[in-house]
């Protein structure tokens, strides 16, 4: 028979080391990391954001955005600032990215604020996340603590870029699946779409809609059509909700009336299982709030490189 006692001592080991390395791995983001190498910079950040954000709202969208598609591709780590050089193409070139994120410069001038404060101490990572939290804020959003402690990224992948951000022409199972190969809940899912209550869209990601989709209200096809028409002006721009500039829940509101923008949008209410989510959140805008900002948290925790991981640029848009 085998003695218990040895077997009881090494599953308590296991069960240490197994918290330990667990607690290696998730403990490292924190709401005061930089609380004593760099008070000042949330502060800076904010209102390097709200300098920004006034004069021109739709740049809390972009850097919205910014986010996302910076933690879909192999986690917060900043790689989609990193510019494309003669021997590599990156992430800002990618299908999902080219000719249409923005907000570059903006996160550069609070990266001359912020080393100016504190050098070699904060991350471009961090920042791109404190930023879009602060935009939501400015645009009438719900607000959120971050979590702070991100490395930025050495390299940046064109290819994951182009396979990992979803496309506005998804179905729902297509959008179910990008998201749920991230780790999302399909009601995840719905809630991080109602990001695009704030925000702008070019003619080519919503031209098909328009002239192809049945699903569609039919005044509001008219009304686009005159700014995207069929053949030309593939960047004229229209807003993703009726309140572009303000982050409500109204997205939901259009959604119930065929007014989508995107086919991807519109595929959320289309007569599947997602309608009663698209329901419950056009009806409580604090419900949204809450699974937004809960939703929010966990994308922008995605894979984080900490400790002696990656490294803290200088300038975000190339490596030390
Ligand atoms: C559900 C799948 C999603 C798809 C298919 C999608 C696709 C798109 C597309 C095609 C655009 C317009 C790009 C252009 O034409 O220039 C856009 C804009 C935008 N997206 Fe998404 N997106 C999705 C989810 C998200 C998520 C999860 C967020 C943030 C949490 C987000 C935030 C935004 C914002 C704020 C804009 C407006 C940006 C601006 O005005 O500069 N999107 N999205």
């Amino acid at each position: 028979m085998m003695n218990p006692i040895p077997s009881s001592m090494y599953n308590v080991a296991l069960i240490l080391l197994f918290s330990f390395l667990l607690g290696m791995s998730s403990a490292k983001l924190s709401e005061n990391f930089y609380k004593k190498s760099c008070p000042k910079v949330l502060s800076i950040i904010k209102s390097g954001v709200r300098y920004a954000v006034l004069a021109e709202p739709r740049m809390g969208a972009s850097l919205l955005r910014l986010l996302f598609h910076d933690c879909f591709v192999n986690g917060c780590d900043a790689s989609i600032l990193l510019d494309d050089t003669v021997n590599f193409i990156g992430e800002k070139s990618a299908a999902p990215n080219k000719g249409s994120i923005r907000g570059f410069d903006v996160i550069d001038k609070i990266k001359t604020q912020v080393e100016k404060s504190c050098p070699g101490v904060v991350s471009c990572a961090d920042i791109l996340t404190i930023a879009s939290r602060d935009s939501v804020i400015l645009l009438g959003g719900p607000s959120w603590k971050v979590l702070l402690g991100r490395r930025d990224s050495t390299t940046a992948s064109f290819s994951d870029a182009n396979r990992d951000l979803p496309a506005p022409a998804f179905n729902l199972s297509q959008l179910i699946s990008s998201f749920s190969n991230k780790g999302f809940s399909v009601r995840e899912m719905v809630a991080l779409s109602g990001a695009h209550t704030i925000g702008l869209a070019r003619c080519v990601s919503f031209r098909d809609r328009i002239y192809n989709d049945t699903n569609i209200n039919a005044s509001f096809a008219r009304s686009l059509q005159a700014i995207c028409p069929r053949s030309k002006d593939d960047n004229n721009l229209a807003p993703l909700d009726s309140t572009p500039k303000t982050f409500d829940n109204g997205y939901f509101k259009n959604l119930l009336s065929q007014k989508g923008l995107l086919h991807s949008d519109q595929a959320l209410f289309n007569g599947s299982f997602t309608d009663s989510i698209v329901n419950t959140y056009s009806a409580n805008p604090s419900t949204f709030a809450s699974d937004f900002t809960k939703a929010i948290v966990k994308m922008s925790t995605l894979s984080p490189l900490t400790g002696s991981n990656g490294q803290i640029r200088k300038n975000c848009r190339k490596i030390n």
